[in-house]
């Protein structure tokens, strides 16, 4: 097992990383001393999958009582209903004791559970154990937890830390294709702006990353989960503008997962792989990266089976959303984009008109 420390003072947390870690989470339980009512919060699925032995498995460890709080299977999961009976089931379950939240699950279950940590009872502690390849990586690390508003994605959340995440890449077996796939749009954002390295080990080592060969899946969890946590070690609230790079491809990638109602067309790791060559587009029509590096980006995509153009999307309503984005003032735009493999700039005054070439470029019909 390998362990990252992210350093955060008093938000401080270790993140362990290897296969069967549900003995290290037993023992890593008891010595927090978190509370004494573990809340399992899960979804139907990955309860049947993993919930029910890790209940049983705590329950082992010595906590007398393990409550599990189901929720649907979805993103809509991420709203103040979901949020509102999962904190009416703490009221109900908590009679005089502590409880404590397990997040168990993927993006949606993590940013849910850990949303409901940080306002009931003014915090409740809780520990993330993601259980995709989009949430090892990312979503789990950093503290950002958040609820969506039918007006918009993740319009209500806040930073809040949480005191263990536990990586077990076991659980990656019974993962879909699609969501390996989306989550290294993540992996490969990772290589893009900050390590040249990681880029070019994705680009020998795609087939053992897709047959999920142990050694390749813990080598590139472990290095995006170092790169992500030394970037929230540094700029924890996004208030140094360094965490800003990690939203490379996220302008356009956001904006056409709003524009498809969240619906399924584009997973989130899709649609910003989709953000990610649109800004390379845009880099190199500014003259900031050669046309080798969007080559390179692009392909690499495609191997892992990430989409680079859009089919049947209404080209009118994603422009209309990155208008509708904060980042969107006076005709202009924010954008990461990259120079090098390894390097990218953030850039404040890329013209909508510019944007809005470089998406009907990559438009299929
Ligand atoms: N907080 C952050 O920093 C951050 C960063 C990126 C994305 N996000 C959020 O993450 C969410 C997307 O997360 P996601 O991609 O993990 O999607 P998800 O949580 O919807 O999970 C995808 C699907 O995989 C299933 N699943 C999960 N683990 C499984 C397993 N081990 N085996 C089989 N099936 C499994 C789930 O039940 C679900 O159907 C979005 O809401 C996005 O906004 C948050």
């Amino acid at each position: 097992m390998k362990k990252i420390k992210v350093n955060l003072l008093e938000n401080s947390y270790s993140i362990f990383i290897g296969r069967f870690l549900i003995n290290e989470l037993c023992n890593s339980l008891k010595r927090l001393k978190l509370g004494n009512l573990p809340v399992i919060i899960t979804n139907p699925r990955i309860n049947a999958l993993i919930g029910s032995g890790l209940k049983g498995a705590i329950l082992k460890s010595g906590f007398k009582n393990v409550k599990t709080c189901i929720i649907a299977d979805s993103e809509k999961s991420k709203s103040l209903d979901t949020a509102t009976s999962v904190i009416r089931f703490l009221v109900k379950s908590e009679n005089f004791k502590n409880p404590f939240i397990i997040a168990l699950g993927g993006g949606v279950v993590g940013d849910l559970a850990g949303f409901v940590a940080s306002v009931y009872k003014r915090g409740l502690p809780y520990i993330n154990i993601p259980t995709t390849l989009l949430s090892q990586v990312d979503s789990s690390i950093g503290g950002k937890v958040a609820i969506d508003l039918k007006e918009g994605k993740n319009l209500i959340g806040s930073f809040y830390q949480p005191k263990l995440v536990l990586l077990d890449l076991s659980f990656l077996k019974s993962l879909p294709t699609r969501h390996i796939r989306s989550g290294m749009g993540e992996v490969i954002k990772y290589g893009v702006i900050c390590d040249r390295g990681l880029f070019e080990y994705l680009e020998k080592n795609s087939a053992g990353i897709l047959k999920l060969n142990p050694e390749d899946i813990e080598r590139i969890i472990y290095e995006s989960v170092l790169i992500k946590s030394r970037i929230v070690e540094e700029d924890e609230k996004e208030k140094k503008g360094l965490r800003t790079i990690l939203n490379f491809g996220h302008t356009i990638g956001h904006a056409l997962e709003a524009a498809t109602d969240y619906s399924g067309p584009y997973s989130h790791g899709e649609a910003i792989s989709f953000g990610m060559v649109c800004a390379a587009d845009i880099s190199e029509r500014l003259g900031f990266c050669s046309s080798e590096l969007k080559v390179r980006l692009e392909s690499l995509l495609s191997v892992f089976g990430l989409p680079t153009a859009i089919k049947k999307v209404n080209i009118n309503k994603l422009i209309k959303s990155i208008i509708l984005d904060k980042k969107f003032i006076h005709g202009k735009t924010r954008f990461v984009l990259p120079v090098k493999i390894g390097e990218v700039k953030v850039v404040e005054d890329v013209p909508l008109r510019m944007i809005e070439g470089v998406i009907k470029e990559r438009r299929r019909l």
